[in-house]
C-alpha cells in the first residue's frame, strides 16, 4: 500500500538519540515518527501518512472520550544477527486487532494497511532499533473512535495510529522473578465480556487490582475467573504458564482460552516451541488450590508470565488475603530461563526461523 511519506526535515543527532535510548525501560521514550490513517464509514481508510511523532487533537465530543471505543496492539521489531531488523509475527497482531475491532463494533483494518504502516515506520526510524540483545523497538498500533456525537452507538469515524518506542525490560528491576497478588476483590473479565479483546477499557478496569497488588508489596496482579474466583486467568498484560514435571518430562500448562483471556501471541508461540522441543503442552483450568498445592509439592516446578512486553518473566511468590507461597523456592527456574533464551534467539534470528515468524524489513 502507498504510504504518504512526510518525515521530519531534520532528525535527532546520533548522540541525542543514543542518550534517549540508554536504559529505555518500557514505553517511556518514543521514536520520531508515527503513521496515521483516518476512517470514514462512507469512504473507508485514507492513505496512511508517515509524519513526525507528536500530539494529536480531538473534538471534546469525540466518542472515544465518552464511550471508550479504543483498541490497541503491541509487537516488537528486533535487531537480527545478520544486521537487519525484523518484526515478530506481525500478521498475528493484525488478526488479533481485527478480532478486537469486531468485539468493539469497530471497522476492520486491511492487512496491507497494518503491515505497510509498520514497515514504513520501521524503515524511517530504523536507527531507533537498538542493536542489543533483549532490546527492541516496540510498535504500538491503536484505533479509536473520532466521531463528535453523544449518541451511544458505534462511531462512524475512526483513527488508526502507529507509533514506536525503543524498549528494554518491562519490569524496572530487569530480568528478575516477580511477586504476584491474587485478585479476589475485583475481576478483569467475565464470560461474554471483552476479556479476549485488546480493548483499552480492560486495562483501565484492571488498574485498581494492579494498585492493590502494589499496596501488598507485589509486582503484578493475577486475575481469577469471574464466576468462582478460583481459576487462574492471566496477569495485567501477560499470560500465565506453569511447568509441570511428569516422569522427568517437561510439560507446560496454561489456562485454556474461554473468551475471557487475551489470546497472547507469545503464548501461541510457546505452544509451538514446546512441540519443537518435544515437551508436553496442555491448556486447561487450573485452580488456585491446585497451583498452591502443586507449587509446594514441587509438581508445578515453575510458573512464569509470558507476553510481548514481558517476554518470559518468572514468578517467585504468590500472595493473597489468605496467605502466600513460594514458587521454586523463590528463584528463577531453568525452564523459564531456557524458554526466554530460546525465544530471544528466535526473535533475534540467532537460530533458524523454521516457522516463518520473522518479518524482515530492509
Ligand atoms: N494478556 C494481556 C492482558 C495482554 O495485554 C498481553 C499483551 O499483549 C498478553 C496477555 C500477552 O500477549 P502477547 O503475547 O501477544 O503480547
Ligand atoms: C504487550 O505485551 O504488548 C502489552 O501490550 C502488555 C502491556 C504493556 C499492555
Amino acid at each position: 500500500m502507498k504510504i504518504d511519506l512526510k518525515p521530519l526535515k531534520q532528525v535527532l543527532s546520533k548522540f541525542d538519540r543514543e542518550v534517549r535510548m540508554t536504559n529505555p525501560g518500557f514505553g517511556r521514550v518514543f521514536s520520531e515518527h508515527m503513521v496515521i490513517s483516518d476512517y470514514e464509514a462512507s469512504s473507508g481508510w485514507s492513505t496512511p501518512i508517515l509524519q513526525p511523532y507528536g500530539p494529536i487533537t480531538l473534538d471534546p465530543a469525540a466518542s472515544i472520550l465518552h464511550y471508550g471505543q479504543s483498541i490497541f496492539e503491541g509487537l516488537k521489531c528486533y535487531p537480527q544477527k545478520n544486521g537487519n531488523v525484523a518484526l515478530f509475527r506481525p500478521v498475528e497482531n493484525w488478526k488479533r486487532m481485527n478480532e478486537s475491532a469486531h468485539r468493539l463494533a469497530m471497522p476492520s483494518i486491511p492487512e496491507d494497511l497494518f503491515i505497510s504502516a509498520a514497515e514504513a515506520l520501521v524503515r524511517q526510524d530504523r536507527s531507533w532499533v537498538s542493536d542489543k540483545r533483549g532490546e527492541s523497538l516496540y510498535l504500538r498500533p491503536l484505533m479509536f473512535a473520532t466521531e463528535a456525537a453523544l449518541g451511544v452507538r458505534p462511531s462512524i469515524s475512526y483513527r488508526f495510529v502507529l507509533f514506536a518506542s525503543p524498549c528494554g525490560s518491562y519490569f524496572p528491576q530487569g530480568y528478575k522473578a516477580v511477586s504476584v497478588w491474587l485478585s479476589e476483590d475485583y475481576i478483569r473479565a467475565a464470560p461474554g465480556g471483552t476479556g479476549a479483546a485488546k480493548f483499552a477499557g480492560n486495562y483501565g478496569a484492571s488498574l485498581i487490582g494492579q494498585k492493590q497488588a502494589i499496596d501488598h508489596g507485589c509486582d503484578q496482579v493475577v486475575w481469577l475467573d469471574a464466576r468462582e474466583h478460583r481459576y487462574l486467568e492471566e496477569m495485567g498484560g501477560m499470560n500465565i504458564c506453569l511447568v509441570e514435571k511428569k516422569n522427568n518430562q517437561i510439560h507446560l500448562v496454561t489456562p485454556e482460552l474461554t473468551g475471557t483471556i487475551l489470546p497472547g501471541i507469545t503464548r501461541l508461540s510457546l505452544i509451538q516451541i514446546s512441540k519443537d522441543l518435544d515437551w508436553g503442552f496442555s491448556e486447561r483450568r487450573i485452580s488456585t488450590q491446585e497451583w498452591q498445592e502443586k507449587s509446594i509439592s514441587g509438581e508445578f516446578s515453575e510458573t512464569f508470565a509470558c507476553g510481548t512486553a514481558a517476554v518470559i518473566t518468572p514468578i517467585r511468590e504468590v500472595k493473597s488475603r489468605t496467605g502466600s507461597w513460594l514458587i521454586n523456592q523463590g528463584t528463577i527456574g531453568p525452564v523459564a530461563l531456557q524458554l526466554r533464551e530460546y525465544l530471544l534467539d528466535l526473535q533475534h534470528g540467532e537460530i533458524p526461523d523454521s516457522h516463518g515468524w520473522l518479518h524482515p524489513i530492509n
